[in-house]
């Protein structure tokens, strides 16, 4: 017996429970097992450290994950699905799971795992007195830089928010450009490569942080890790919206950040971005053509079902003072929160695009520029949710 910890095992089909009992007992002498009308019973009994629930009926399963959690907010809760689904797994990582696993393609891979998944839960459990800032793993939050206008600034911005984040804190980030045909952040960071997002392709079934830290550019200064676009119309038609769901989830399982440069254009890839999204920043200019070009999107996205309340907020960019629309005005008729506001740095950001540099470097800049204190202030909120 490798641990004393309280697992509770939540199942309705009596294979999953005699499996997942296997497992658990194997670790700890404290496994109880129970259907799902017993389940919130079972967790106000006695406070259980691990709660693995075996998927039932869709609609129940996200309602069981979300009111364990609710019971217990600091319980690991681990998900067992019978099949890959998209929508649902997405909702019940949402819901609170700590992490799911879909038997029986991945039952191997949760039987090797749980020994560790159970021992970090506990080094976490016993460190909880340490002060420092520790991220909780395998819940990721995806973070998308959107706009409708072309050259409204996502790839400078989602660039430099990715790099500020990994400069200021000890959390684990990648960047993502989904700008498939054309790209755009090899040119921010300066990066040649011939590697690109599209070599996990031929992985994506077993997909895992491993093939993608072997594909990803590691960023010299931060070391935020970096997946380049394939720059290539041919290779990005061939880019199937079930490899960026997969991308993005494996992402979400091994990255406290992971954020999304997205083309202005839609298709099929980015509409998969955005449904995999917990927080979409649109990137607003304040002018009436940018402020159109909002409302069409709003209009697509409900067209498409893609949900925007309580997941969209706006980054107004290019502030000064001769714009045409002030921002006081601005916060009367957008309908969504404002994250930041970013002025407008032509001499401040020239050089630095110029050379192909990043705006920040390193930890402690004496001189930044207008445009990265705003970063910076915009990252800082960010870390502090
Ligand atoms: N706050 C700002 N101040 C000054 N210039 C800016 C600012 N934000 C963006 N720019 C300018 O706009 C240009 C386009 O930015 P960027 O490439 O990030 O936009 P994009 O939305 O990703 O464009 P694309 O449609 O090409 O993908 C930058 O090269 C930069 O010169
Ligand atoms: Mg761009």
């Amino acid at each position: 017996m490798e641990s004393s910890a309280n697992i509770l095992i939540v199942s309705e089909l009596q294979q999953n429970t005699s499996q997942l009992k296997t497992i658990a007992e194997s670790f700890s002498n404290e496994v109880t097992s129970v259907n799902y009308s017993d389940a919130i019973r079972e967790m106000n009994r006695e406070t259980r450290d691990i709660v693995i629930v075996s998927q039932s009926e869709t609609e129940a399963s996200v309602e069981l994950v979300q009111s364990i959690r609710m019971v217990n907010p600091a319980c690991l809760l681990l998900f067992v699905a019978n099949a890959s689904d998209f929508t649902l797994l997405r909702n019940i990582i949402r819901s609170g799971a700590d992490e799911f696993f879909v038997f029986p393609d991945e039952t191997s891979l949760f039987t090797s795992r749980f020994p560790t998944i159970v021992k970090n839960y506990e080094i976490k459990k016993n460190s909880m007195e340490e002060a420092a800032v520790t991220y909780g793993r395998n819940r990721g939050q995806i973070l998308s830089f959107y706009s409708g206008k072309g050259g409204s600034g996502r790839t400078l911005i989602a660039s430099s928010v990715a790099q500020t984040l990994k400069l200021e804190s000890t959390a684990e980030v990648i960047l993502i450009d989904l700008n498939t045909q054309y790209g755009g952040i090899e040119n921010v960071f300066s990066i040649e490569s011939n590697r690109s997002l599209a070599d996990l392709m031929p992985v994506v079934e077993e997909l895992n942080e491993s093939h993608i830290r072997n594909v990803a550019e590691t960023q010299q200064d931060s070391k935020l890790e970096i997946l380049i676009s394939p720059c290539d119309a041919e290779v990005a038609e061939l880019i199937g919206e079930e490899f960026i769901a997969k991308l993005i989830r494996t992402c979400r399982r091994s990255f406290d950040y992971v954020l999304i440069d997205l083309p202005s254009h839609m298709n099929a890839q980015v509409v998969t971005a955005l449904e995999e999204s917990d927080k979409i920043f649109y990137i607003l200019s304040p002018d009436t053509s940018a402020m159109k070009t909002l409302k069409q999107f709003e209009t697509l996205s409900s067209r498409l079902g893609i949900h925007l309340a309580n997941r969209m907020e706006i980054v107004l960019n290019e502030i000064a003072k001769e714009n045409e629309v002030q921002q006081t005005d601005l916060k009367n008729v957008l309908r969504f929160p404002i994250a930041a506001s970013i002025r407008r740095d032509i001499k401040g950001l020239q050089p630095y695009i110029n050379k192909g540099m990043p705006v920040r470097t390193i930890q402690k800049e004496r001189k930044l520029i207008l445009f990265a204190k705003d970063i910076r202030k915009f990252s800082r909120d960010l870390l502090k949710q």
